[in-house]
């Protein structure tokens, strides 16, 4: 076994530390037309959008704000129109995962030949291949996705009920701003969600089968280490710069692609979550805990290796045979999820056993049949994940 072949590309260019958005100025073009996007108003309230307009000097821009937590296809299409009317050439996001992963998708569908719903396979379109996108940069206001630097985004369907993913090499930013200070005003809600968002994407890399890819399984091991060690002082109101630091570049690390080049990857608790989420409006990161605790137990023959490495370098289980050591290890994951407030059981989010179906069919609809490293997570084994995490 061995680190598969690859191809690795990540271009973001990544501006971190106290003061970096007034390095905006150097990286946009002076003669830019800019079309600002954001969220529900935290920029506004917390005084960052007037750091960006600072920055920006006499440069041309307008807003687009009101991106909704889990973007809505539909408001997205409200700023393509804009842009196509009124001819901006780069595009700024202010906010988290969901205002950067809405301007990915405007940045594309603003250039897209045809109709954008046809970005998106899987029951909505064709799924067509992005070509092109406006060149945008992000300000990330909160640590969770990495979304600031990957190229992927999640869009939300509401009349389809449906989440669906995209990306392209052309929807990375071209850069993005990762102050830790922009996130002192998170609510310890955001913060448990990015702590467990992070935890989970490097999970979801890292439980499969061991190929001795040492970088990249010391590289995950460090960071899951990294947020288990940090939670306990990633608290509201404790504005510690050097724990936020670490937490906001921990976050990024965790999906921007470095740790998993030609390993096997997962993301089925992804996709199971995503249906969630879609279902009820569950935040993401509290739909992923109970299902990687499930998916822990119902594919215990495919992740056991694994899981036991898991155990010794991550949670440092020396005692038992390999057994306990993966029994440990689950016990360990539900205490860390407990310990910052997330949800270990579907019915803490909402989700009850008459759901199951319904969810069951969404994943049949949105053709998630064949899920997993080995596409070996048929329909009948997320249904018994779902019914394992009640
Ligand atoms: O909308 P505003 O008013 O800005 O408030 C936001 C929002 O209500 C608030 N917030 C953000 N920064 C803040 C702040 N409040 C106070 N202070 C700040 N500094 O936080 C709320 C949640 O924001 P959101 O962007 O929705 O959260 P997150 O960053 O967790 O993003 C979640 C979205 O990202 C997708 C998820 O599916 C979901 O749609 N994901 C994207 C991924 C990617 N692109 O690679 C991977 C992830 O697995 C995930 O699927
Ligand atoms: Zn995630």
């Amino acid at each position: 076994m061995a680190i598969h072949n690859f191809n690795f590309y990540n271009p973001t260019r990544i501006l971190f530390g106290q003061g970096q958005i007034e390095k905006i100025d150097k990286y946009i073009p002076k003669q830019a037309k800019i079309l600002i996007t954001y969220g529900g108003g935290s920029v506004k309230r917390f005084g960052t959008l007037a750091k960006v307009l600072t920055a920006l000097g006499d440069r041309q821009y307008a807003e687009f704000g009101g991106i909704e937590p889990n973007p809505v296809y539909e408001t997205l299409m409200k700023a393509v129109d804009k842009i196509k009317k009124e001819g901006f050439d780069y595009i700024l996001a202010v906010g988290g995962g969901s205002v950067i992963d809405g301007t990915k998708f405007i940045a594309a569908a603003a250039k897209f030949p045809g109709d954008p719903i046809n970005i998106f396979a899987k029951g909505v379109g064709q799924g067509q291949a992005i070509q092109e996108a406006l060149p945008f940069a992000s300000v990330l206001t909160l640590p969770a996705t990495a979304s600031e630097m990957n190229s992927g985004g999640v869009i939300t369907f509401k009349e389809k009920q449906a989440k669906l993913s995209f990306g392209s090499p052309y929807t990375f930013p071209q850069f993005s701003v990762l102050d830790p200070e922009l996130t002192y005003t998170l609510p310890q809600r955001q913060l448990n969600n990015g702590i467990c968002d992070a935890f989970v994407h490097v999970l979801e890399a890292y439980l499969t089968q061991p190929i001795e890819a040492m970088i990249q399984d010391g590289w995950s091991e460090t960071a899951l280490r990294t947020l288990i060690k940090l939670s306990p002082q990633i608290k509201e109101g404790h504005n510690d710069y050097a724990v936020r630091a670490n937490f906001m570049w921990t976050c990024t690390q965790a999906l921007n692609g470095f740790m998993s080049p030609g390993v096997p990857e997962d993301w089925s608790t992804h996709n199971l979550g995503h249906e969630i989420t879609a279902f009820n409006g569950t935040d993401h990161a509290k739909t992923l805990t109970p299902i990687i605790l499930a998916t822990m137990k119902v594919r215990k023959d495919e992740k056991f290796a694994k899981i036991v490495q898991y155990a010794e370098n991550v949670w440092q289980i020396q005692a038992g045979d390999d057994e306990a050591k993966y029994q440990a290890a689950i016990q360990a994951t539900e205490d860390f999820f407990k310990s910052v407030d997330m949800p270990v059981r579907l019915a803490e989010i909402g989700v009850n056993a008459e759901d199951i179906d319904y969810l069951v069919q969404q994943l049949e609809r949105h053709q998630m049949t064949a899920l997993g490293e080995n596409r070996s997570q048929t329909l009948e084994i997320s249904r018994q994940i779902y019914q394992t995490a009640l």
